[in-house]
């Protein structure tokens, strides 16, 4: 199966490779049109490698990973980003002496042109209008998370890939964070949201995905899941 070419995501058989060491087992995930999908697991379940090999970043992968019809094994990252998928990455990677201004600019020069543009972002998280001029490390850790999405949305992208934009920041901050879903969810994008918290994660979610020790150990609908089922199999044993 390819998947068509309305589907977000298709990932089959999916392995992760470290040398010897494999990170991610067998992994069969896939995003519907205009779904939000979210992937738990703790501290090394193998999220972050999941979202590498989508975007072609992983050392070495196995498998099948189609995105809009498109086989991304056969991409490379600038023409997926193109094609209308983005990252935001675990740390958040923003160019530190670049201001708030330039660092979101890149994701606009490499993306699709679309209806997300600069001044919509600064709508949608005036503080960053009001330091667009500061260098980028200058910010708090929840303001360089809004640039690290801004960034991301600016690609314009169909299917948008966070990997635990709330670890470390404060409530209050990652409430504003998240606040933001539902609006790039009425831009008609699709989403994967990885985070550790759980509870946060699942109240987002359309479906989510439990990862353990790099396999799916658990696929359902928030509302249909029993809390104590998931944490086992969120930790095991
Ligand atoms: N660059 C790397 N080299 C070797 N092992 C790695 C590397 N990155 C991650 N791993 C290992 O792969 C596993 C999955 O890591 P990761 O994908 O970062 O998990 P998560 O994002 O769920 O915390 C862990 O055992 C981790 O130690
Ligand atoms: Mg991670």
């Amino acid at each position: 199966m390819s998947g068509a070419d309305d589907e977000p995501l298709r990932v089959e058989k999916l392995n992760v490779y470290y040398g010897q060491f494999r990170a991610v087992h067998d992994i069969d995930l896939t995003v519907a049109a205009g779904e939000i999908v979210s992937v738990i697991g703790a501290n090394g379940a193998g999220k972050t490698s999941f979202l590498k090999a989508i975007m072609q970043q992983a050392d070495r992968a196995e498998g099948s990973i189609h995105a809009f019809g498109l086989n991304l094994r056969t991409m490379s990252t600038p023409q997926i980003v193109a094609a209308g998928v983005a990252l935001v990455p675990e740390g958040r990677r923003l160019f530190p002496s670049l201001t708030v201004a330039e660092n979101l600019r890149i994701g606009w020069e490499i993306g699709r042109r679309g209806s997300i543009t600069l001044d919509r972002i600064y709508s949608w998280f005036p503080v960053l209008a009001e330091r667009r001029d500061q260098p980028a490390r200058r910010l708090s850790g929840g303001q360089q998370q809004m640039v690290a999405l801004g960034r991301a949305l600016l690609a314009n992208p169909r299917l948008l890939l966070c990997d635990e934009i709330s670890l470390g920041l404060a409530p209050v901050v990652v409430g504003q964070l998240y606040d933001i879903l539902p609006k790039i969810r009425a831009e008609g994008i699709s989403m994967i949201v990885i985070e550790q918290d759980v509870v946060r994660s699942l109240a987002v979610a359309d479906r989510f995905y439990c990862f353990l020790e790099g396999a799916v150990s658990l696929v359902g609908r928030p509302q249909d899941a029993n809390r104590d089922v998931i944490m086992r199999h969120y930790f095991g044993g």
